[in-house]
């Protein structure tokens, strides 16, 4: 099917690209100008494994192009699919006016029958305003006659680091449609994945995407406040999340406890849903929560630092990790930047290391220095902090890390390294939940 994706960030990007991938053909459509002309030469403007190499194999058997014209990309295609960014305003709402922009744009341009489908995370009824913007601006000639459309809704459920294969293998696909053509045409763009499809309509499925991250989001700052009773308790975090896994009413994923989570999702989308709830009547006091627990997780281990260290000030602190996650340069709401702020303000000298993300993390921290590697950032240290559960974190030599250290003190936000019995090593091990938290 001929099919555009209007905006290539993140989620439109690979959308574009697995739908190319799996036998359409794709134009993906970009306000900047410079960005269209690096995807064109097949380059990647953000770190995703896999991404570059089928954005490069698709160019070359032309199922793929790229544009800055969303009139050529909606004259040619049946279904158009909107990927631009919703912001979050000062309120938590978010902001749709690039949304509404696109569907203007698109109407304006239409001469046929399109499937408009919403991929970008919307509040629920946005499917009905962006129907009501295409019927408004529509090209005159259609004023009279009628020019049939449909508006459906789409939710990505990608993640940063494995997005192509959640693309190519989805849990499931949902759809929110109001007529049997607009759901025969998503048959037919998934049919190649084979995918379990939740249909439903509209509203729905707009609700389905925030009530998914909010509860993933619920699921992890649930572990977080586990961990601090474990803290209190000597009990430990791991043993409780396996104990509590192996239930399959429960599941063992999302139960691992840190630093918090952060990205470009679950933050924003947290704050979205409590305002959507807020604004429908219904005040969603959980959710309010999971967002305090989520700042005081970070705010918490801020305080295990100073207790241990007793005095900040000029102390020499390596952060290993600064992305929200691993296989991802994404420093949105990465819980690095309230630790590392929080430090800095009371006179630590950070020295930090990430695999992908320094050159972002670069644009947001003043004052930092970078090691060139985990073991050159070690260097000096008064204690290590290790905020991102990279592959490459994985396998150091501690005896090394431990001896360039002035002393070697280090708190894993990740339980990454809780059994490698660096104690045996000469370390002073701080995790997160395992029974011992700050001394009263
Ligand atoms: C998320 C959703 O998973 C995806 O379905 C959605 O569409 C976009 O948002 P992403 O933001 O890429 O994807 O990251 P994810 O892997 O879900 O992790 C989010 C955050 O939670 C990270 O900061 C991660 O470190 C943290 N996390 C995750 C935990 O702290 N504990 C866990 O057990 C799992």
């Amino acid at each position: 099917m001929n099919i555009a994706i209007v905006g290539s960030g993140y989620v439109g990007l690979v959308t574009g690209v697995c739908l190319a991938q799996i036998g359409h053909k794709i134009t993906c459509v970009d306000v900047d100008q410079e960005k269209i002309k690096k995807l064109k030469l097949g380059k990647v403007p953000i770190y995703e494994p896999g991404l570059e190499e089928l954005l490069k194999k698709n160019l070359k058997n032309k199922r793929l192009s790229f544009t800055t014209s969303i009139r050529e990309a909606t004259r040619k295609s049946t279904a158009i699919f909107i990927a631009v960014g919703t912001p979050s305003k000062k309120s938590g709402d978010a902001d749709l006016t690039y949304v509404e922009n696109v569907a203007r744009q698109i109407a304006v341009n239409m001469d046929d029958y399109k499937l408009i489908i919403e991929k970008s995370t919307v509040p629920a009824e946005t499917g009905k305003r962006v129907a009501r913007t295409i019927k408004m601006n529509l090209p005159k000639k259609f004023k009279k006659t009628t020019l049939e459309f449909d508006v459906a809704s789409n939710p990505e459920f990608l993640r940063e680091g494995s997005a192509i294969s959640d693309f190519m293998n989805p849990d499931r696909v949902v759809v929110g449609v109001e007529s049997k053509k607009a759901e025969k045409l998503f048959r037919e763009i998934y049919k190649p994945l084979k995918p379990h499809m939740v249909v439903t309509n509209i509203n729905s499925a707009e609700l389905i995407k925030h009530a998914s991250n909010s509860f993933l989001a619920t699921k992890i700052s649930f572990m977080n406040s586990i961990s601090q009773i474990c803290d209190k308790l000597g009990a430990d975090v791991l043993k409780v999340a396996e104990g509590m896994g192996h239930d399959k009413r429960i599941g063992r994923a999302f139960l691992n406890a840190g630093v918090g989570y952060g990205g470009s999702c679950f933050p924003k989308d947290v704050d979205a849903f409590v305002r959507i709830s807020e604004k429908s009547g219904y005040d969603f006091g959980l959710l309010r929560e999971v967002r305090k627990v989520n700042e005081e997780q970070k705010a918490s281990f801020v305080r295990l630092i100073e207790d241990k260290l007793w005095i900040v000030k000029n102390k020499v602190i390596g952060v290993l990790g600064l992305a929200f996650k691993p296989d991802t340069d994404d420093m949105r709401s990465a819980p690095s930047i309230d630790i590392i702020n929080a430090l800095q303000q009371e006179g630590a000298k950070i020295k930090a290391y990430d695999p992908v993300a320094m050159p972002n993390a670069k644009k947001i921290f003043k004052k930092i220095t970078y090691g060139k590697d985990p073991y050159d950032t070690a260097k000096g240290c008064d204690c290590l902090l290790l905020l991102t559960e990279w592959d490459e974190f994985k396998k150091l030599n501690f005896k090394k890390i431990g001896s360039a250290m002035k002393q070697a003190v280090l708190f894993d936000g990740r339980n990454l390294y809780h059994d490698k019995g660096l104690e045996d090593l000469g370390f002073e091990y701080h995790g997160i939940g395992r029974g011992v938290g700050i001394s009263s």
